[in-house]
């Protein structure tokens, strides 16, 4: 309220005490990354040595759609005034106390938040006054793309997955090595997290070439930046990977349990070999609740992709094939 009126009078002031006292902004624009910290500057005259108790700045930030502005940081004669603080800003903004004896009132925000984004007033007030805007944008490149890729039960298709956040929103695109588009339309959706980042999902359904790598890009149109992730194929096929230990003592087990499982079915199928559809339904229900893997951690890393296709594929085509010999 204090701020308003202090600007209000300010523009009839200002026409006799500019010539005097004038703000000046080395940057009008800044473009901070989401998480980030940013400082920004505003400057004033100064004469020799500074009386901070002369001196009061003022940082707000305003926004088209405010009806009012938000205090981001207040030093009145020289001590700040915390309690006129907007509550998003307690704790994250501050000035850089060194700087004001060298003319510079300098605002620096931690940790920044979509909603940081927006004009900043700084007004300064020794022995005279004046104020300038600075604009903040704020972007959240997507740059952790968590990859995922399904089999579709009982048939040739694949469900490719990828899923990050990011802002502003992105366009996801899906192409092959080629850097040609992926014919058949993209299921992409997003939602909005806490903190004003978009959720987005996109997902593909298709019979891949599987001598062909695919990758989808998420596109952010305002700043003309692209992330992207890969999704090899051909781990998708081949059921032996060498080097991935790891991998390797965890699919020879479960292909030991299915085994088990199987020959215990078969005996159980044979002994009631009269009551044969009933058997075959109790096959189909012993087999599928094994996927363990859909709870894993999905992270971003190609590695990671391959790894959970190469499991899921490799651990398909190993019931395919117990199916195939037991019938
Ligand atoms: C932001 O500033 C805080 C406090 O000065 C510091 O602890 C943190 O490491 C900084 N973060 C980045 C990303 O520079
Ligand atoms: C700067 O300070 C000196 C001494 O204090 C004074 O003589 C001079 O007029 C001042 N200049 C301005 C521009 O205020
Ligand atoms: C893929 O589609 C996007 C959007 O339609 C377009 O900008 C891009 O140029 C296309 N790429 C190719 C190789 O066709
Ligand atoms: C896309 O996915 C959403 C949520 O998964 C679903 O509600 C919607 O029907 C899907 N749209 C198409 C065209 O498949
Ligand atoms: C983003 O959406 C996915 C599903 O679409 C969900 O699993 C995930 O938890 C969401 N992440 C956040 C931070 O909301
Ligand atoms: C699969 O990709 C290979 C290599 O790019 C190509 O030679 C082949 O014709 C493709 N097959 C199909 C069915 O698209
Ligand atoms: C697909 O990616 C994998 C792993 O990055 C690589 O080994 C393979 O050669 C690639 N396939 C093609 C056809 O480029």
């Amino acid at each position: 309220m204090f701020q308003i009126l202090t600007i209000l009078l300010l523009d009839t002031q200002l026409s006799m005490v500019s010539a005097l006292f004038t703000v000046e902004v080395p940057q009008q624009l800044y473009i901070a990354e989401y998480g980030n910290n940013v400082t920004m500057e505003c400057r004033f005259p100064v004469n020799g040595s500074v009386n901070l108790e002369l001196l009061t700045v003022v940082w707000e930030q305003k926004r088209p759609d405010w009806l009012k502005s938000k205090e981001v940081y207040t030093l009145r004669n020289g001590k700040a005034v915390p309690p006129s603080q907007h509550p998003d800003y307690i704790g994250r903004a501050s000035l850089l106390h060194s700087e004001l004896k060298l003319g510079r009132a300098i605002l620096q925000i931690i940790s920044v938040k979509i909603t940081d984004a927006g004009s900043y007033l700084c007004l300064i007030n020794y022995r005279g006054v004046d104020y300038k805007y600075i604009t903040l944008e704020v972007k959240a490149s997507y740059k952790r793309i968590n990859t995922q890729v399904m089999r579709k039960p009982g048939e040739d298709m694949f469900v490719f997955m990828c899923q990050s956040e990011g802002f502003p929103l992105a366009e996801v695109f899906w192409q092959n090595e080629k850097n040609f588009n992926l014919s058949g339309p993209a299921n992409t959706t997003y939602t909005l997290t806490a903190d004003g980042l978009y959720n987005v999902t996109s997902i593909l359904t298709f019979k891949p070439n599987m001598s062909e790598n695919y990758s989808c890009v998420f596109w952010n149109k305002e700043l003309n930046g692209e992330t992207s992730a890969h999704i090899s194929t051909s781990a998708l096929m081949s059921t032996q990977y060498s080097g991935q230990k790891s991998l390797m003592s965890f699919i020879i087990p479960t292909c030991v349990t299915v085994a088990v499982l199987l020959s215990a079915l078969i005996i159980f199928q044979k002994r009631k070999s009269f009551k044969n559809g009933q058997s075959r339904k109790g096959r189909k229900r012993k087999l599928n609740p094994n996927p363990k893997d859909e709870n894993r951690d999905d992270t971003n890393t190609q590695t990671e992709a391959l790894y959970l296709s190469t499991v899921t594929a490799s651990r398909d085509s190993e019931i395919w094939f117990c199916e195939n010999s037991s019938s």
